[in-house]
């Protein structure tokens, strides 16, 4: 049953011409009156084939701006100015400059999680969930991949042959998480599977049952025969999950894998959104969007 916010929503919706997108890491209000959830790759793909002349991303700014590269001609709205990815801004156009002049053979490989400043300066993005195919796909050999080290190592250890490079940066949130939280979760919940979000540390991923995206996480708990799950990555999809899986029980790893940029927008943020009274619409250069899309064209190319 929707809440008269919601139908208020739905029908906004409709006469403005808008299509919601919303990562997983929303709320269960905002899932429900999005017209596409999921990971950042299938978000930010997803634009591209909808008719609707407007787009709101519910999620963070790195998000809008990659549905903005994709689709220059839609009008493109972020629900809330200040909800960025500590990560994405975590190396400047100018770090990124002088580590290419450092490693001038190696090509440049970004997670998704990056500005479009410093997309203008990789060869190619990767997501969670592409990262390691896109890799193995690559002819080039040596690599400088930015800026989550905790991800650039997952890659690693399953494309060995490449030489890869890594800056000390990632997600803060996951980051955070430790080997004793994994002790913790498992000590309490010994019959569970893990599975945890590559994000986080290598001795945090070295002890799950499964590591992907966040899709990847949640389509690995609803299609397993387990009945118990530790879930390390941001404690929204525990609360997906054991509203999709009822007759399963999900444990966040830890009560700290909170992103609050992720939880900073509300349904009455997009209910604003759509009224006109709240949200940035994502202005870029084109001359910037053009270089930055290059990158994101071979993560397409190289994803399929
Ligand atoms: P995915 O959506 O690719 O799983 O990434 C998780 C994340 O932290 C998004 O910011
Ligand atoms: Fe950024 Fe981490 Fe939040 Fe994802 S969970 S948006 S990577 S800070």
């Amino acid at each position: 049953m929707l809440t008269d916010v919601q139908q208020e929503i739905l029908r906004l919706k409709k006469e403005k011409d808008f299509c919601i997108l919303a990562h997983c890491y929303q709320t269960p209000d905002i899932l429900e009156i999005a017209d596409f959830t999921g990971d950042s790759f299938a978000l930010s793909t997803k634009a591209m084939d909808v008719p609707n002349k407007n787009i709101l991303m519910c999620g963070v700014r790195f998000m809008a701006e990659t549905v903005k590269i994709f689709s220059p001609e839609k009008h493109v709205y972020l629900s809330k100015s200040d909800a960025g990815c500590p990560m994405a801004e975590q190396l400047t156009p100018e770090e990124l400059r002088s580590l290419k002049a450092q490693y001038p053979e190696h090509t440049v490989v970004a997670y998704v999680n990056t500005t479009s400043a410093l997309k203008t300066l990789c060869d190619v993005c990767v997501t969670s969930s592409s990262a390691v195919q896109i890799l193995k796909k690559m002819p080039e050999q040596k690599i400088l991949f930015i800026p989550d080290c905790n991800l650039g190592d997952f890659v690693q250890k399953q494309v060995p042959d490449k030489e890869i490079v890594m800056i000390k940066g990632g997600c803060p949130v996951h980051g955070a998480m430790t080997a004793g939280d994994v002790m913790k979760a498992k000590a309490a919940h010994p019959d569970a599977k893990f599975l945890v979000h590559p994000e986080c540390p290598p001795e945090v991923t070295a002890m799950a049952d499964y590591a992907g995206s966040t899709t990847g996480i949640m389509d690995y708990a609803v299609k397993s025969e387990a009945k118990s799950f530790i879930i390390g990555t941001e404690n929204s999809i525990v609360q997906h999950l054991q509203l999709m899986c009822p007759d399963k029980m999900f444990y966040p790893l830890s009560k700290r894998c909170v992103c609050h940029d992720m939880k900073l927008t509300t349904l009455v943020d997009v209910l604003n959104v759509l009224k006109g009274t709240e949200g940035e619409e994502i202005l870029m250069d084109e001359e910037m969007r053009l270089k930055a899309k290059g990158c994101m064209d071979r993560m397409l190319e190289l994803g399929q």
